[in-house]
């Protein structure tokens, strides 16, 4: 299987397990779970539960657990999507190809719809039947250590934020970028890693790969607001300078962006050698993440 067609499955197994654990756009209050679907089905990637479904594949066949995490992190990432457009933070009116949640519920309804995908997303965790405790602690702990203040996303967003117009250091932006995106991206090759009952050892180098593969992936964020359009990105581009962001083009220039990128790449390479020929997706998945372009 091509790893195009591979995504293509994976992202429909996620989005029919996203749907079964969500409210029905019907179940009373059903605005709240209009709003959430609304963004959830608006056509993300699904990048981070496919990582976690690959770095659970790399390390055993035990899928118990997977699906659930994987649309944990989902959730928790559309949730931090909803958030991060409205107008208190970057006031986008585009998001995955659609208005944004506030411009189609308001912003109340988009607030709340935020807050429910997270309180979703531990749900979720939480109804794994068949895992034991001690694995939905773990992953319980991974997604909200990596969603919260402390080199979480919440934290990265706050650091974002409070940079706006500030000088654009490297060492703010490595902070900015590694707590904002790099955590959730290395917490979903982790959750993978754990789900499938992975050992330490093999958690760690998952560990070390999630985190250069975070960095590309931000990285690539920031390049592909200067350089694609908005139709491509089915968000609105352009605005990270248009809003003084701290981000790796304005820090270092594109083309040593682009260089960066590659190395953080090719670093995520090598945290995979323990893994051999098992660990084939993920390597794929790194390439992508650095050639894509939306
Ligand atoms: C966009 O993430 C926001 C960042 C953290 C940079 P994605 O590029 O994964 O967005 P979707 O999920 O495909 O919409
Ligand atoms: C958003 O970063 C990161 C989170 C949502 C946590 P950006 O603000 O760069 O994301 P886009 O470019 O709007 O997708
Ligand atoms: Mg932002
Ligand atoms: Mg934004
Ligand atoms: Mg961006």
């Amino acid at each position: 299987m091509t790893l195009k067609e591979f995504f293509a499955d994976q992202q429909g197994l996620v989005d029919q397990a996203l749907d079964r654990f969500t409210p029905a756009g019907t179940e009373h209050p059903a605005t709240i779970h209009k709003a959430m679907r609304h963004s959830l089905f608006a056509g993300g990637k699904r990048i981070r539960p496919i990582l976690c479904i690959a770095a659970a594949a790399a390390v055993s066949d035990d899928k118990t657990a997977v699906m659930h995490a994987a649309c944990s992190l989902e959730m928790i990432h559309t949730y931090s999507l909803i958030h991060d457009d409205l107008p208190a933070l970057d006031n986008d009116d585009f998001r995955r190809g659609k208005p944004t949640c506030h411009k189609v519920f308001g912003e109340a309804m988009a607030i709340l719809a935020g807050d429910a995908l997270f309180t979703l997303a531990i749900q979720t965790l939480t109804c794994i039947e068949s895992a034991d405790a001690a694995r939905v602690v773990a992953l319980i702990r991974e997604l909200s250590f990596a969603s919260g203040t402390v080199g979480g996303m919440i934290g990265g967003q706050v650091t974002d934020i409070e940079g706006e117009r500030q000088p654009p250091t490297p060492e703010l932006l490595d902070s900015i970028h590694r707590a904002k995106t790099g955590a959730l991206l290395r917490a979903s090759v982790r959750m993978g890693g754990i789900a499938a009952g992975g050992k330490a050892a093999q958690i760690e180098a998952l560990s070390r790969y999630g985190e250069h593969v975070g960095l590309a992936f931000q990285i690539v964020d920031d390049i592909l607001d200067v350089e694609e359009s908005s139709e491509a990105l089915g968000k609105t581009a352009g605005k990270d300078a248009a809003q003084g962001k701290i981000t790796f083009p304005a820090v270092y220039g594109l083309d040593r962006s682009r260089a960066m990128a590659q190395e953080q790449c090719r670093l995520s390479h090598d945290a995979l050698l323990p893994f051999g020929d098992g660990a084939q997706r993920l390597h794929e998945i790194a390439d992508l993440i650095v050639q894509r372009k939306s």
